[in-house]
């Protein structure tokens, strides 16, 4: 069964920005959907579409097997949803927050509460349950608003960026909190990041967004495989020296792509440890010595490159290295 199925959806916000550019998605029931992209990809835009808060300009998406447009209260009742701006009432307690939204989705008052107190439990907020949100820290407020998307028992949850700007113990939290509801309660999720890590980690499928299309789509272990290579990864002194080492390296035997971003440059060539002493002779006879030279098997870092020709500017400090102007560090 397909929990999520869009064809040609597409949000043009004037007639300038294509937010989502006529994407197609068909995402299993009980898979874990990872949604790959950086910020103004189209990420969100996407999320609100298939959650019914912004109409498409053109195409159509069934969620749960109910159209969007057509359905869109009973698309609303089937699906739990946590967006990346958190708007929580600030004065209320936790407890109160989640008791409340119980009400809302038509529980008892009874049983609002007990589910209110277990989702408390699930993500640790019990202590800090009975103080007004207006105390709570990023990440307290970032796993009320997930246990929020969760109090309707929904059968397919929309996570936007959960993890983002959380420390690594509590994105450790929702990871396995994730897990825990989509193995043993065969919850759908469709999650979007922009954190390679976090694909990599939890989604069975993923979905790579570059300027509102799709550019490449698989599992990550797929996606690896499509590179089919090693990979090795050169930094040079400046842009105009990874100019020419590429030019350089096009030409060596063996190199199947070279790919450049910045004054970093990736060769693809398969067993690359029998050829790295050649590329450093063939480097600094081209005048362009490398700065550092690393061989590695690829990554979805490489699957990103190579669908969209730059990095995912995911804030790691692999990436803020890589888009240092001039390699002067
Ligand atoms: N309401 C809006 N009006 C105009 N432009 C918008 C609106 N919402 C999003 N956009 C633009 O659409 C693009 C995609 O945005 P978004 O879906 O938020 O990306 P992401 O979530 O991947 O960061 C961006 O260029 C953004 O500026
Ligand atoms: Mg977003």
């Amino acid at each position: 069964m397909l929990a999520i199925e869009a064809t040609g959806l597409t949000k043009h916000f004037g007639p300038e920005i294509r937010a989502v550019d006529g994407i197609d998605l068909r995402v299993e029931a009980g898979q874990i959907f990872g949604f790959l992209g950086q910020n103004g990809s189209g990420k969100t835009t996407t999320v609100r579409m298939l959650t019914t808060l912004l109409r498409p300009t053109a195409g159509t998406a069934r969620v749960a097997g109910v159209d969007v447009l057509a359905n869109p209260a009973e698309v609303r009742r089937r699906v739990g949803v946590a967006l990346q701006e958190v708007g929580l009432d600030e004065l209320q307690t936790g407890r109160e927050l989640l008791t409340l939204q119980g009400r809302l989705f038509g529980l008892p008052a009874k049983e609002a509460r007990e589910v209110a107190a277990r989702l408390l439990e699930v993500v640790t907020l019990t202590e800090a349950a009975d103080r007004p949100i207006r105390g709570y820290s990023g990440g307290m407020k970032r796993r009320l608003d997930l246990a929020c998307a969760l109090v309707h028992g929904p059968e397919i949850v929309f996570l936007d960026e959960p993890t983002t700007g959380l420390d690594p113990v509590t994105r450790d939290a929702v990871w396995q909190y994730v897990l825990e509801l989509n193995r043993e309660r065969g919850v759908t999720f469709f999650l979007t990041t922009q954190y390679l890590e976090e694909a990599d980690r939890l989604a069975d499928t993923v979905a790579i967004m570059d300027r509102g299309r799709i550019v490449a789509e698989g599992s990550p272990a797929e996606l690896k495989a499509t590179i089919g290579t090693d990979v090795v990864t050169l930094t040079f002194g400046s842009e105009a020296d990874a100019g020419r080492a590429a030019a350089a390296l096009n030409l060596f035997e063996g190199v199947q792509r070279v790919l450049t971003a910045g004054s970093e440059v990736a060769v693809y060539l398969p067993n690359g440890a029998a050829a790295v002493a050649a590329i450093v002779r063939l480097l600094d006879e081209a005048g362009a010595p490398a700065r550092t030279l690393v061989l590695k098997q690829p990554t979805l870092d490489d699957v990103f490159l190579r669908a969209t020709g730059h990095h995912l500017d995911d804030g790691s400090p692999r990436a803020a290295e890589a888009a240092a102007p001039g390699g002067t560090r």
